[in-house]
Protein backbone atom coordinates (compact mmCIF):
# COMPACT_ATOMS: atom_id res chain seq x y z
CA UNK A 1 0.00 0.00 0.00
CA UNK A 2 1.47 3.34 -0.71
CA UNK A 3 1.33 5.71 1.98
CA UNK A 4 -0.93 8.50 2.21
CA UNK A 5 -0.10 12.24 2.13
CA UNK A 6 -3.43 13.25 1.24
CA UNK A 7 -6.80 11.63 2.68
CA UNK A 8 -8.82 9.50 0.50
CA UNK A 9 -12.02 11.50 -0.46
CA UNK A 10 -13.91 13.92 -2.69
CA UNK A 11 -11.51 15.73 -5.35
CA UNK A 12 -9.67 18.88 -4.30
CA UNK A 13 -11.99 22.03 -4.33
CA UNK A 14 -12.74 23.22 -7.66
CA UNK A 15 -12.05 27.34 -8.50
CA UNK A 16 -13.49 26.99 -11.92
CA UNK A 17 -16.89 29.45 -11.90
CA UNK A 18 -20.23 28.55 -12.47
CA UNK A 19 -20.33 29.38 -15.68
CA UNK A 20 -16.76 27.64 -16.82
CA UNK A 21 -18.61 24.53 -14.87
CA UNK A 22 -21.64 24.47 -17.36
CA UNK A 23 -19.37 24.94 -20.34
CA UNK A 24 -16.88 22.07 -19.60
CA UNK A 25 -17.62 18.83 -21.70
CA UNK A 26 -18.90 15.72 -19.22
CA UNK A 27 -17.12 13.07 -21.52
CA UNK A 28 -16.34 11.27 -18.44
CA UNK A 29 -18.41 9.69 -15.83
CA UNK A 30 -16.15 7.87 -14.04
CA UNK A 31 -12.67 8.69 -13.04
CA UNK A 32 -9.97 7.12 -15.40
CA UNK A 33 -8.73 4.56 -13.16
CA UNK A 34 -11.43 3.99 -10.76
CA UNK A 35 -10.44 1.00 -8.86
CA UNK A 36 -6.99 2.55 -7.78
CA UNK A 37 -7.59 4.61 -4.23
CA UNK A 38 -6.64 8.15 -4.47
CA UNK A 39 -3.79 8.22 -1.50
CA UNK A 40 -1.74 10.66 -2.94
CA UNK A 41 0.37 10.80 -6.24
CA UNK A 42 1.52 7.75 -8.64
CA UNK A 43 5.46 7.33 -8.53
CA UNK A 44 6.46 7.34 -12.23
CA UNK A 45 9.92 6.67 -13.11
CA UNK A 46 10.92 8.61 -16.15
CA UNK A 47 12.82 5.74 -18.57
CA UNK A 48 13.00 3.82 -15.46
CA UNK A 49 15.01 4.65 -12.76
CA UNK A 50 17.39 7.17 -15.00
CA UNK A 51 18.84 8.95 -12.39
CA UNK A 52 20.57 6.03 -11.02
CA UNK A 53 20.59 3.16 -14.38
CA UNK A 54 20.62 3.48 -18.13
CA UNK A 55 17.36 4.96 -19.30
CA UNK A 56 15.04 2.60 -20.70
CA UNK A 57 16.63 -0.93 -20.21
CA UNK A 58 15.65 -3.51 -18.10
CA UNK A 59 18.18 -2.78 -15.67
CA UNK A 60 16.31 1.16 -15.13
CA UNK A 61 13.25 -0.84 -15.05
CA UNK A 62 14.79 -3.43 -11.73
CA UNK A 63 15.78 -0.15 -10.90
CA UNK A 64 12.80 1.59 -10.71
CA UNK A 65 11.36 -1.13 -8.95
CA UNK A 66 14.11 -1.54 -6.19
CA UNK A 67 13.52 2.03 -5.68
CA UNK A 68 9.33 1.35 -5.25
CA UNK A 69 8.13 3.02 -8.53
CA UNK A 70 4.32 2.58 -8.97
CA UNK A 71 5.02 2.90 -13.03
CA UNK A 72 7.63 2.82 -15.52
CA UNK A 73 7.42 5.33 -18.06
CA UNK A 74 8.95 4.90 -20.86
CA UNK A 75 9.44 5.64 -24.69
CA UNK A 76 8.73 3.73 -27.93
CA UNK A 77 9.96 3.27 -31.59
CA UNK A 78 9.35 1.19 -34.46
CA UNK A 79 12.53 -0.40 -36.07
CA UNK A 80 12.87 -0.22 -39.79
CA UNK A 81 11.92 -4.42 -39.94
CA UNK A 82 8.60 -3.55 -37.95
CA UNK A 83 9.89 -4.18 -33.77
CA UNK A 84 8.61 -1.43 -31.20
CA UNK A 85 11.91 -1.01 -29.36
CA UNK A 86 12.20 0.86 -25.99
CA UNK A 87 14.54 4.20 -26.75
CA UNK A 88 13.85 7.81 -26.43
CA UNK A 89 16.12 9.83 -28.98
CA UNK A 90 15.45 9.63 -32.82
CA UNK A 91 19.25 8.34 -32.67
CA UNK A 92 21.29 6.01 -31.15
CA UNK A 93 24.72 8.17 -30.64
CA UNK A 94 23.39 9.08 -26.94
CA UNK A 95 22.44 5.79 -25.43
CA UNK A 96 24.23 3.52 -27.18
CA UNK A 97 27.89 2.42 -28.81
CA UNK A 98 26.47 2.77 -32.57
CA UNK A 99 29.54 4.91 -33.72
CA UNK A 100 31.81 1.59 -32.85
CA UNK A 101 29.50 -0.76 -34.06
CA UNK A 102 27.98 0.89 -37.14
CA UNK A 103 30.92 3.00 -38.68
CA UNK A 104 29.48 5.98 -40.69
CA UNK A 105 25.36 5.25 -39.91
CA UNK A 106 25.57 7.14 -35.85
CA UNK A 107 23.46 9.78 -37.51
CA UNK A 108 20.98 7.95 -39.14
CA UNK A 109 17.61 7.65 -37.20
CA UNK A 110 16.37 5.05 -34.86
CA UNK A 111 13.88 3.62 -37.44
CA UNK A 112 16.38 2.51 -40.68
CA UNK A 113 17.76 0.17 -37.89
CA UNK A 114 17.10 -3.75 -37.93
CA UNK A 115 15.79 -5.47 -34.70
CA UNK A 116 18.95 -7.43 -35.17
CA UNK A 117 21.49 -4.24 -35.16
CA UNK A 118 20.03 -2.92 -32.50
CA UNK A 119 20.97 -6.05 -30.66
CA UNK A 120 24.34 -5.56 -31.28
CA UNK A 121 24.49 -2.76 -29.15
CA UNK A 122 25.50 -1.68 -25.65
CA UNK A 123 23.02 0.72 -24.54
CA UNK A 124 24.73 0.82 -20.80
CA UNK A 125 27.91 1.65 -21.06
CA UNK A 126 27.31 4.88 -21.59
CA UNK A 127 25.84 5.72 -18.37
CA UNK A 128 28.69 3.30 -16.55
CA UNK A 129 30.74 0.10 -16.51
CA UNK A 130 28.11 -1.63 -14.66
CA UNK A 131 26.12 -1.90 -17.21
CA UNK A 132 27.91 -2.54 -20.31
CA UNK A 133 26.41 -4.91 -22.54
CA UNK A 134 22.87 -3.88 -21.58
CA UNK A 135 20.67 -4.36 -24.82
CA UNK A 136 17.98 -2.02 -25.91
CA UNK A 137 14.77 -3.90 -25.51
CA UNK A 138 11.74 -4.30 -27.11
CA UNK A 139 8.39 -3.02 -25.94
CA UNK A 140 7.46 -6.78 -25.83
CA UNK A 141 10.43 -7.52 -23.57
CA UNK A 142 9.74 -4.40 -21.27
CA UNK A 143 5.70 -5.32 -20.68
CA UNK A 144 6.78 -9.10 -20.13
CA UNK A 145 10.02 -8.18 -17.54
CA UNK A 146 7.87 -5.86 -15.43
CA UNK A 147 4.69 -7.79 -15.81
CA UNK A 148 2.17 -7.17 -12.94
CA UNK A 149 5.31 -5.28 -10.67
CA UNK A 150 4.48 -2.30 -11.53
CA UNK A 151 2.53 -0.03 -14.43
CA UNK A 152 3.27 1.22 -17.72
CA UNK A 153 3.50 4.48 -18.65
CA UNK A 154 4.13 4.43 -22.21
CA UNK A 155 4.93 6.99 -24.51
CA UNK A 156 4.82 7.02 -28.60
CA UNK A 157 7.61 9.31 -29.71
CA UNK A 158 7.75 11.04 -33.55
CA UNK A 159 4.84 9.01 -34.31
CA UNK A 160 4.77 10.71 -38.18
CA UNK A 161 7.93 8.49 -38.81
CA UNK A 162 5.92 5.16 -37.54
CA UNK A 163 2.05 5.00 -39.33
CA UNK A 164 0.23 2.44 -37.74
CA UNK A 165 1.95 2.70 -34.53
CA UNK A 166 -0.92 3.37 -32.66
CA UNK A 167 -2.46 -0.27 -33.37
CA UNK A 168 0.75 -2.16 -32.68
CA UNK A 169 1.43 -0.89 -29.47
CA UNK A 170 -2.30 -1.52 -28.34
CA UNK A 171 -2.00 -5.11 -29.78
CA UNK A 172 1.29 -5.72 -27.93
CA UNK A 173 -0.14 -4.01 -24.60
CA UNK A 174 -3.05 -6.63 -24.98
CA UNK A 175 -5.98 -6.48 -22.64
CA UNK A 176 -6.27 -3.51 -20.85
CA UNK A 177 -4.59 -3.61 -17.36
CA UNK A 178 -4.49 -1.27 -14.66
CA UNK A 179 -1.87 1.14 -14.13
CA UNK A 180 -1.15 0.70 -18.05
CA UNK A 181 -1.66 3.92 -20.04
CA UNK A 182 0.00 5.42 -23.40
CA UNK A 183 0.79 9.19 -24.08
CA UNK A 184 2.20 11.15 -26.86
CA UNK A 185 2.99 15.00 -27.11
CA UNK A 186 1.21 14.42 -30.47
CA UNK A 187 -2.65 14.77 -29.91
CA UNK A 188 -3.32 13.63 -33.28
CA UNK A 189 -1.91 10.33 -32.44
CA UNK A 190 -3.55 9.88 -28.96
CA UNK A 191 -7.03 10.17 -30.90
CA UNK A 192 -6.10 7.36 -32.99
CA UNK A 193 -4.74 5.36 -29.88
CA UNK A 194 -8.47 6.05 -28.27
CA UNK A 195 -9.93 4.64 -31.63
CA UNK A 196 -7.70 1.86 -31.39
CA UNK A 197 -7.81 0.92 -27.78
CA UNK A 198 -10.88 2.76 -26.19
CA UNK A 199 -9.79 1.15 -22.91
CA UNK A 200 -6.40 1.76 -22.24
CA UNK A 201 -6.13 5.67 -20.71
CA UNK A 202 -4.80 7.83 -23.18
CA UNK A 203 -2.55 10.66 -21.73
CA UNK A 204 -2.26 14.04 -23.74
CA UNK A 205 1.26 15.49 -23.33
CA UNK A 206 1.95 19.08 -23.24
CA UNK A 207 4.94 20.97 -23.80
CA UNK A 208 3.59 24.05 -21.91
CA UNK A 209 0.49 25.22 -19.63
CA UNK A 210 -2.69 23.81 -21.27
CA UNK A 211 -5.24 26.15 -21.01
CA UNK A 212 -9.44 25.68 -20.86
CA UNK A 213 -9.53 25.40 -24.30
CA UNK A 214 -7.27 22.46 -24.88
CA UNK A 215 -8.82 21.11 -21.76
CA UNK A 216 -11.76 20.92 -22.94
CA UNK A 217 -10.22 19.69 -26.35
CA UNK A 218 -8.57 16.73 -24.55
CA UNK A 219 -11.59 15.47 -22.27
CA UNK A 220 -13.72 16.15 -26.04
CA UNK A 221 -11.36 13.41 -27.35
CA UNK A 222 -11.23 11.08 -24.51
CA UNK A 223 -8.03 11.64 -23.09
CA UNK A 224 -7.66 10.47 -19.72
CA UNK A 225 -4.46 12.13 -18.84
CA UNK A 226 -2.80 15.68 -18.84
CA UNK A 227 0.58 15.83 -18.41
CA UNK A 228 2.76 18.83 -18.45
CA UNK A 229 5.91 20.23 -16.81
CA UNK A 230 7.34 21.01 -13.65
CA UNK A 231 6.73 24.52 -14.31
CA UNK A 232 3.29 24.75 -15.84
CA UNK A 233 1.71 22.87 -13.20
CA UNK A 234 -0.06 24.08 -9.79
CA UNK A 235 -3.39 23.15 -8.24
CA UNK A 236 -5.43 25.49 -10.23
CA UNK A 237 -4.49 23.36 -13.43
CA UNK A 238 -5.04 20.32 -11.35
CA UNK A 239 -8.51 21.43 -10.62
CA UNK A 240 -9.48 22.17 -13.77
CA UNK A 241 -8.45 18.87 -15.14
CA UNK A 242 -10.04 17.07 -12.31
CA UNK A 243 -13.49 18.89 -12.79
CA UNK A 244 -12.92 18.14 -16.94
CA UNK A 245 -13.17 14.46 -15.19
CA UNK A 246 -9.44 13.50 -16.13
CA UNK A 247 -6.01 13.30 -14.16
CA UNK A 248 -2.81 15.27 -13.91
CA UNK A 249 0.55 14.05 -14.75
CA UNK A 250 3.78 15.96 -14.15
CA UNK A 251 7.22 15.72 -15.84
CA UNK A 252 10.42 15.85 -14.96
CA UNK A 253 9.96 16.83 -11.25
CA UNK A 254 13.56 15.68 -9.50
CA UNK A 255 14.22 17.95 -6.47
CA UNK A 256 12.90 17.73 -3.30
CA UNK A 257 11.24 20.85 -3.01
CA UNK A 258 9.63 20.49 -6.23
CA UNK A 259 8.19 17.09 -5.19
CA UNK A 260 6.74 18.42 -2.19
CA UNK A 261 5.20 21.35 -4.17
CA UNK A 262 3.82 19.23 -6.81
CA UNK A 263 2.61 16.63 -3.90
CA UNK A 264 0.82 19.33 -2.41
CA UNK A 265 -0.81 20.31 -5.41
CA UNK A 266 -3.12 17.11 -5.19
CA UNK A 267 -1.70 15.66 -8.89
CA UNK A 268 -1.96 12.02 -9.53
CA UNK A 269 1.21 11.41 -10.68
CA UNK A 270 4.52 12.80 -10.61
CA UNK A 271 7.15 11.10 -13.26
CA UNK A 272 10.83 11.36 -11.79
CA UNK A 273 14.19 10.09 -12.47
CA UNK A 274 14.55 9.42 -8.90
CA UNK A 275 11.46 7.64 -7.71
CA UNK A 276 13.57 6.78 -4.59
CA UNK A 277 13.84 10.25 -3.93
CA UNK A 278 10.05 10.73 -4.91
CA UNK A 279 8.83 7.89 -2.13
CA UNK A 280 11.16 9.54 0.50
CA UNK A 281 9.72 12.78 0.13
CA UNK A 282 5.79 10.77 0.19
CA UNK A 283 6.34 8.90 2.80
CA UNK A 284 8.01 11.53 5.17
O1 LIG B 1 6.57 11.34 -19.48
C1 LIG B 1 6.80 12.58 -20.02
C2 LIG B 1 8.21 12.81 -20.42
O2 LIG B 1 8.89 11.60 -20.58
C3 LIG B 1 8.25 13.61 -21.66
O3 LIG B 1 9.53 14.02 -22.01
O4 LIG B 1 11.46 13.98 -23.52
O5 LIG B 1 11.53 12.73 -21.40
O6 LIG B 1 10.13 11.91 -23.25
P1 LIG B 1 10.70 13.11 -22.56
CA1 LIG C 1 9.14 10.03 -22.27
Amino acid sequence: MRPTCRPPGPPLPVSLDPAARSAVPSVHAAPAEPERARTGPEVVAHRGASGDSPENTLAAVDEALRQRADTIEIDVRRTADGHLVVLHDSTLTRTTDVERVFPGRAPDPVGTFTLAELKRLDAGSWFGPAFAGEPVPTLAEVVAHTGDRAGLLVELKDTAHYPGIEQEVAAVLGAPRAGVAVQSFDHDTMRRFAEAAPDVPAGWLFDDRPGRARLDEAAAAGAHQITPGVEGTDASLVAAVRIRGMETGVYTVNTGSDMRRLRDTGVDRIITDHPGRLRAVLDG
